[in-house]
């Protein structure tokens, strides 16, 4: 009894440690004005700026229909943890948040392991974990793509009850991807964007068609069709476009 299940596609920006607190502000207001006609109904369009102005950027998109995320959580309710912030202080104020991010994994070592306690604390919370895995160049040359993010992905979902992998959304962001200007082939992607969805049909059943799945990893106005072009991508995790308005708001209009 297979559900037909709709994917609204979705758009991250992910700011990373740019954006001063006013600069913040002027992006959101900039991207609010360029999506605002499309954001929430033909797509979810989710603002990650970094955590210092997260209530800025909720100050300045409320009443639009953008969204908030941040970009990595503790998964600790809260406690003797300096400098961390805890998915207690993001509820009320993000809808998602990112985990697991290459950069988090490669500069702050955290393992597949803290990624599924992110992920589960995410959940736990309402949040909508956008969870990010992807392979090395070595990895890829070797052969060893597919097991290595089949790997990454069933270790994340490790323990997600079947009733909530609708909520969970991946990015598949290839590392030699990422800020590089070298972005994944469209069918490339697309091919291990539907492995992606396999584990976690295979670990979590059905639902598994609900979740979304973005591509991540230099993407840019001019190559974003060819992702939204792959029907096994649901929409783009974007780093460096982001920061500019209108590249970000082309990027979310291909996958429209
Ligand atoms: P990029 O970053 O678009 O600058 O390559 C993507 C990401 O890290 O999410």
């Amino acid at each position: 009894m297979a559900v037909l299940q709709e994917r609204r596609p979705m758009v991250a920006g992910n700011w990373k440690m740019n954006t001063t607190d006013a600069e913040a502000g002027d992006l959101a207001r900039e991207t609010v004005r360029a999506l605002g006609d499309i954001a929430g109904t033909d797509v979810d369009v989710v603002l990650c700026p970094p955590f210092v102005s997260l209530t800025t950027v909720y100050e300045t998109i409320a009443g639009s229909p953008l969204l908030l995320g941040a970009q990595t959580l503790n998964a600790a309710p809260k406690g003797a943890y300096t400098g961390e912030v805890s998915w207690t202080m993001l509820r009320g104020l993000c809808t998602h948040v990112i985990v697991g991010h290459s950069e988090r994994r490669t500069y702050y070592h955290e393992t597949d392991e803290d990624v599924n306690k992110k992920t589960l604390a995410a959940l736990d919370a309402g949040l909508t974990p956008i969870a990010c895995v992807g392979e090395r160049l070595e990895q890829r040359e070797a052969g060893q793509a597919h097991a290595y993010v089949a790997g990454q992905v069933r270790a994340l979902l490790d323990g997600v009850a079947p009733g909530a992998i609708r909520e969970v959304c991946i990015a598949y962001e290839p590392l030699w991807a990422i800020g590089t200007g070298r972005s994944a082939d469209g069918p490339v992607a697309r091919e291990v964007a539907a492995l992606i969805r396999g584990v976690a049909r295979e670990l979590c059943g059905e639902g598994a068609e609900g979740m979304r799945v973005l591509y991540g990893g230099s993407v840019t106005a001019a190559n974003a069709a060819e992702f939204a072009a792959q029907p096994d991508i649901d929409g783009a995790l974007v780093g460096g476009a982001s920061l500019d308005a209108a590249a970000f708001a082309a990027i979310t209009r291909a996958f429209v």
